[in-house]
Protein backbone atom coordinates (compact mmCIF):
# COMPACT_ATOMS: atom_id res chain seq x y z
CA UNK A 1 0.00 0.00 0.00
CA UNK A 2 0.93 3.97 -0.71
CA UNK A 3 2.46 4.79 2.59
CA UNK A 4 0.86 7.21 2.80
CA UNK A 5 -2.23 5.64 2.56
CA UNK A 6 -1.11 3.17 5.28
CA UNK A 7 -0.26 6.48 7.08
CA UNK A 8 -3.51 7.86 7.45
CA UNK A 9 -5.21 4.59 7.34
CA UNK A 10 -3.23 3.82 10.85
CA UNK A 11 -4.30 7.36 12.36
CA UNK A 12 -7.70 6.44 11.72
CA UNK A 13 -7.83 3.88 13.51
CA UNK A 14 -6.01 5.26 16.33
CA UNK A 15 -8.79 7.74 16.09
CA UNK A 16 -11.53 5.81 16.04
CA UNK A 17 -11.82 5.84 19.51
CA UNK A 18 -12.95 9.10 19.43
CA UNK A 19 -16.10 7.87 17.26
CA UNK A 20 -17.95 6.11 19.73
CA UNK A 21 -21.05 3.82 19.26
CA UNK A 22 -23.00 6.65 20.81
CA UNK A 23 -21.45 9.37 19.04
CA UNK A 24 -21.68 7.81 16.13
CA UNK A 25 -25.15 6.92 16.78
CA UNK A 26 -26.29 10.14 17.97
CA UNK A 27 -25.03 11.67 14.31
CA UNK A 28 -26.92 9.06 12.36
CA UNK A 29 -29.76 10.28 14.39
CA UNK A 30 -30.09 13.91 13.69
CA UNK A 31 -32.95 15.73 11.94
CA UNK A 32 -32.15 16.75 8.21
CA UNK A 33 -28.99 16.76 6.45
CA UNK A 34 -26.46 19.17 8.25
CA UNK A 35 -23.13 20.16 7.39
CA UNK A 36 -20.18 20.52 9.26
CA UNK A 37 -18.77 21.53 12.78
CA UNK A 38 -22.12 23.52 13.24
CA UNK A 39 -24.28 20.97 11.53
CA UNK A 40 -25.76 24.21 9.10
CA UNK A 41 -29.06 22.40 7.42
CA UNK A 42 -28.55 21.84 4.06
CA UNK A 43 -28.93 24.34 1.14
CA UNK A 44 -26.87 23.31 -1.58
CA UNK A 45 -27.72 20.03 -2.25
CA UNK A 46 -30.60 19.39 -4.97
CA UNK A 47 -33.80 16.80 -4.86
CA UNK A 48 -32.10 13.53 -3.52
CA UNK A 49 -35.13 11.09 -3.65
CA UNK A 50 -33.62 7.82 -6.24
CA UNK A 51 -30.67 9.90 -6.89
CA UNK A 52 -27.83 7.51 -6.92
CA UNK A 53 -25.21 9.26 -4.58
CA UNK A 54 -21.27 7.97 -3.14
CA UNK A 55 -19.96 9.10 -0.43
CA UNK A 56 -16.22 9.25 -0.58
CA UNK A 57 -14.02 9.40 2.60
CA UNK A 58 -17.44 8.35 4.51
CA UNK A 59 -16.19 7.78 8.16
CA UNK A 60 -19.27 6.20 10.48
CA UNK A 61 -21.30 7.18 7.28
CA UNK A 62 -23.79 9.61 9.23
CA UNK A 63 -23.80 11.96 6.20
CA UNK A 64 -24.56 9.02 3.75
CA UNK A 65 -27.56 7.63 6.78
CA UNK A 66 -28.93 11.66 6.07
CA UNK A 67 -28.67 11.23 2.15
CA UNK A 68 -31.16 7.77 2.69
CA UNK A 69 -33.53 9.02 4.95
CA UNK A 70 -34.06 12.03 2.62
CA UNK A 71 -34.51 9.13 -0.18
CA UNK A 72 -31.22 9.19 -2.48
CA UNK A 73 -29.45 5.62 -2.89
CA UNK A 74 -25.50 5.74 -1.33
CA UNK A 75 -22.79 4.55 -1.06
CA UNK A 76 -20.33 4.86 1.79
CA UNK A 77 -16.47 4.62 0.82
CA UNK A 78 -14.08 4.92 3.10
CA UNK A 79 -10.56 3.60 3.84
CA UNK A 80 -10.39 2.11 7.65
CA UNK A 81 -12.47 -0.94 8.27
CA UNK A 82 -13.37 0.48 12.16
CA UNK A 83 -15.29 3.34 10.75
CA UNK A 84 -17.06 1.48 8.47
CA UNK A 85 -17.63 -1.44 11.80
CA UNK A 86 -19.49 1.38 13.67
CA UNK A 87 -21.08 2.39 10.58
CA UNK A 88 -22.27 -0.82 10.44
CA UNK A 89 -23.99 -1.33 14.04
CA UNK A 90 -25.31 1.92 13.19
CA UNK A 91 -27.19 0.39 9.99
CA UNK A 92 -28.15 -2.44 12.20
CA UNK A 93 -29.44 -0.49 14.99
CA UNK A 94 -31.22 2.23 13.26
CA UNK A 95 -32.76 -0.01 9.90
CA UNK A 96 -30.95 2.11 7.46
CA UNK A 97 -29.20 0.31 4.59
CA UNK A 98 -26.54 1.20 1.99
CA UNK A 99 -23.52 -0.25 0.80
CA UNK A 100 -20.97 0.50 2.83
CA UNK A 101 -17.21 -0.59 1.21
CA UNK A 102 -13.70 0.12 2.23
CA UNK A 103 -11.66 1.80 -0.46
CA UNK A 104 -9.36 4.22 -1.52
CA UNK A 105 -11.29 7.44 -2.49
CA UNK A 106 -8.69 7.90 -5.04
CA UNK A 107 -9.51 4.74 -6.86
CA UNK A 108 -12.89 3.40 -5.84
CA UNK A 109 -14.10 0.17 -6.98
CA UNK A 110 -17.05 0.80 -8.83
CA UNK A 111 -17.76 1.43 -12.22
CA UNK A 112 -18.08 5.02 -13.62
CA UNK A 113 -21.10 6.84 -14.71
CA UNK A 114 -23.40 6.28 -12.81
CA UNK A 115 -23.86 8.74 -9.89
CA UNK A 116 -25.90 12.22 -9.63
CA UNK A 117 -23.98 13.71 -6.85
CA UNK A 118 -20.56 12.83 -5.12
CA UNK A 119 -19.87 14.37 -1.21
CA UNK A 120 -17.47 14.52 0.90
CA UNK A 121 -17.91 16.11 4.52
CA UNK A 122 -14.45 16.49 5.74
CA UNK A 123 -13.44 12.90 4.09
CA UNK A 124 -11.57 12.50 0.82
CA UNK A 125 -11.65 16.37 0.44
CA UNK A 126 -9.01 16.92 3.52
CA UNK A 127 -7.35 13.56 3.90
CA UNK A 128 -6.62 12.96 -0.30
CA UNK A 129 -4.52 14.80 -2.73
CA UNK A 130 -7.12 17.03 -4.58
CA UNK A 131 -5.60 15.64 -8.01
CA UNK A 132 -6.17 12.13 -7.48
CA UNK A 133 -9.40 12.56 -5.83
CA UNK A 134 -11.35 15.09 -8.05
CA UNK A 135 -10.77 13.18 -11.03
CA UNK A 136 -11.73 9.83 -9.41
CA UNK A 137 -14.85 12.17 -8.55
CA UNK A 138 -15.36 13.18 -11.96
CA UNK A 139 -15.30 9.19 -13.21
CA UNK A 140 -17.86 8.54 -10.70
CA UNK A 141 -20.22 11.16 -11.85
CA UNK A 142 -23.09 11.11 -14.89
CA UNK A 143 -22.56 14.17 -16.62
CA UNK A 144 -23.75 16.97 -15.22
CA UNK A 145 -23.89 15.41 -12.42
CA UNK A 146 -22.87 17.27 -8.91
CA UNK A 147 -19.94 17.30 -6.42
CA UNK A 148 -20.33 18.96 -3.01
CA UNK A 149 -17.74 18.79 -0.52
CA UNK A 150 -17.05 20.28 2.62
CA UNK A 151 -13.16 21.44 3.81
CA UNK A 152 -11.42 23.29 6.42
CA UNK A 153 -11.53 27.21 5.30
CA UNK A 154 -8.81 28.48 3.93
CA UNK A 155 -8.62 31.16 6.33
CA UNK A 156 -8.81 28.76 9.54
CA UNK A 157 -5.83 26.64 8.05
CA UNK A 158 -3.58 29.93 7.81
CA UNK A 159 -5.03 30.78 11.64
CA UNK A 160 -4.16 27.72 12.95
CA UNK A 161 -1.24 26.45 14.73
CA UNK A 162 0.47 22.67 14.70
CA UNK A 163 -2.02 22.17 17.50
CA UNK A 164 -5.46 23.37 18.74
CA UNK A 165 -8.14 25.68 17.18
CA UNK A 166 -7.98 28.40 14.55
CA UNK A 167 -6.42 31.92 16.52
CA UNK A 168 -7.35 35.37 15.52
CA UNK A 169 -3.76 35.95 13.50
CA UNK A 170 -2.12 34.42 10.58
CA UNK A 171 0.52 32.06 11.66
CA UNK A 172 1.07 30.35 8.66
CA UNK A 173 2.20 31.41 4.96
CA UNK A 174 -0.34 31.34 2.45
CA UNK A 175 2.75 29.25 0.64
CA UNK A 176 2.47 26.36 3.46
CA UNK A 177 -1.26 25.81 1.90
CA UNK A 178 -1.51 22.50 0.26
CA UNK A 179 -0.31 18.99 1.34
CA UNK A 180 0.14 19.43 5.20
CA UNK A 181 1.73 17.06 7.69
CA UNK A 182 -0.02 17.12 11.15
CA UNK A 183 -0.83 13.63 12.93
CA UNK A 184 -1.67 12.52 9.62
CA UNK A 185 -1.29 13.87 5.93
CA UNK A 186 -3.48 16.21 5.04
CA UNK A 187 -4.64 18.55 1.94
CA UNK A 188 -5.71 22.49 2.70
CA UNK A 189 -4.82 24.11 -1.06
CA UNK A 190 -5.64 27.47 -1.54
CA UNK A 191 -8.93 28.97 -3.14
CA UNK A 192 -7.22 29.12 -6.74
CA UNK A 193 -5.09 25.66 -6.34
CA UNK A 194 -9.15 23.81 -6.09
CA UNK A 195 -10.56 25.97 -8.82
CA UNK A 196 -7.01 24.54 -10.71
CA UNK A 197 -8.01 21.47 -9.78
CA UNK A 198 -11.48 21.17 -10.25
CA UNK A 199 -11.41 22.72 -13.65
CA UNK A 200 -8.55 20.30 -15.03
CA UNK A 201 -10.55 17.61 -13.57
CA UNK A 202 -13.36 18.65 -15.64
CA UNK A 203 -15.51 20.63 -13.22
CA UNK A 204 -17.34 23.80 -13.36
CA UNK A 205 -17.69 25.66 -10.12
CA UNK A 206 -21.02 26.64 -9.31
CA UNK A 207 -20.58 28.21 -5.80
CA UNK A 208 -18.00 28.77 -3.17
CA UNK A 209 -20.13 29.00 0.70
CA UNK A 210 -18.38 30.52 3.66
CA UNK A 211 -19.75 28.58 6.38
CA UNK A 212 -19.81 30.24 9.84
CA UNK A 213 -21.03 29.26 13.21
CA UNK A 214 -25.16 29.96 13.86
CA UNK A 215 -25.05 32.79 16.75
CA UNK A 216 -26.97 29.71 18.82
CA UNK A 217 -24.04 27.55 17.89
CA UNK A 218 -23.55 24.46 20.41
CA UNK A 219 -20.30 23.60 21.11
CA UNK A 220 -18.34 20.58 19.28
CA UNK A 221 -17.06 17.69 20.36
CA UNK A 222 -14.44 15.93 17.40
CA UNK A 223 -12.57 18.53 15.50
CA UNK A 224 -10.34 21.12 16.74
CA UNK A 225 -10.29 23.23 13.53
CA UNK A 226 -12.02 26.33 15.85
CA UNK A 227 -14.10 26.79 18.69
CA UNK A 228 -17.47 28.84 18.24
CA UNK A 229 -16.63 32.17 19.19
CA UNK A 230 -14.12 32.22 16.24
CA UNK A 231 -16.72 30.53 13.60
CA UNK A 232 -19.19 33.26 14.70
CA UNK A 233 -16.60 35.97 13.07
CA UNK A 234 -14.88 34.31 10.19
CA UNK A 235 -15.53 31.07 8.29
CA UNK A 236 -14.22 27.88 9.42
CA UNK A 237 -15.51 25.31 6.68
CA UNK A 238 -15.29 26.25 2.75
CA UNK A 239 -18.39 23.99 1.52
CA UNK A 240 -17.99 23.87 -2.63
CA UNK A 241 -20.36 23.42 -5.55
CA UNK A 242 -19.39 22.01 -8.75
CA UNK A 243 -21.47 20.64 -11.72
CA UNK A 244 -19.04 17.70 -13.84
CA UNK A 245 -19.47 19.20 -17.41
CA UNK A 246 -19.03 17.03 -20.74
CA UNK A 247 -20.58 14.31 -22.34
C1 LIG B 1 -13.32 13.18 9.58
S1 LIG B 1 -13.74 11.61 8.86
C2 LIG B 1 -14.98 12.16 7.70
C3 LIG B 1 -16.26 11.47 7.90
C4 LIG B 1 -17.39 12.22 8.52
N1 LIG B 1 -18.11 13.04 7.57
C5 LIG B 1 -16.97 13.04 9.71
O1 LIG B 1 -16.96 14.27 9.63
O2 LIG B 1 -16.67 12.42 10.74
C6 LIG B 1 -12.39 11.30 7.76
C7 LIG B 1 -12.46 9.91 7.13
O3 LIG B 1 -11.67 9.91 5.94
C8 LIG B 1 -11.18 8.59 5.80
N2 LIG B 1 -10.09 8.57 4.83
C9 LIG B 1 -8.82 9.05 4.96
N3 LIG B 1 -8.13 8.82 3.83
C10 LIG B 1 -8.96 8.17 2.98
C11 LIG B 1 -8.82 7.65 1.65
N4 LIG B 1 -7.67 7.76 0.97
N5 LIG B 1 -9.87 7.02 1.09
C12 LIG B 1 -11.05 6.89 1.76
N6 LIG B 1 -11.24 7.37 3.00
C13 LIG B 1 -10.21 8.00 3.60
C14 LIG B 1 -10.77 8.19 7.20
O4 LIG B 1 -10.65 6.80 7.34
C15 LIG B 1 -11.91 8.81 8.03
O5 LIG B 1 -12.89 7.85 8.30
Amino acid sequence: MDPELGHNRALWTLLNHCYTADAAMHMWQRDGIRWGLFGVPDFVLPSLDGRAVVELGAGTAFFSAALARAGAQPIAIDLNEDQLATARNCQLETGIRFPLIQADAQAVPLAGGRADLVVSEHGASVWCDPWRWLPEAARLLKPGGLLVFLVNSVLSTLCAPDTGPATPHLVRAHGDLGRMTFDGIEYHPSHSEWIAALTAAGFAVEALHELTAPADAPDHEFYEIADVPWAQRWPAEDLWVARRVGS
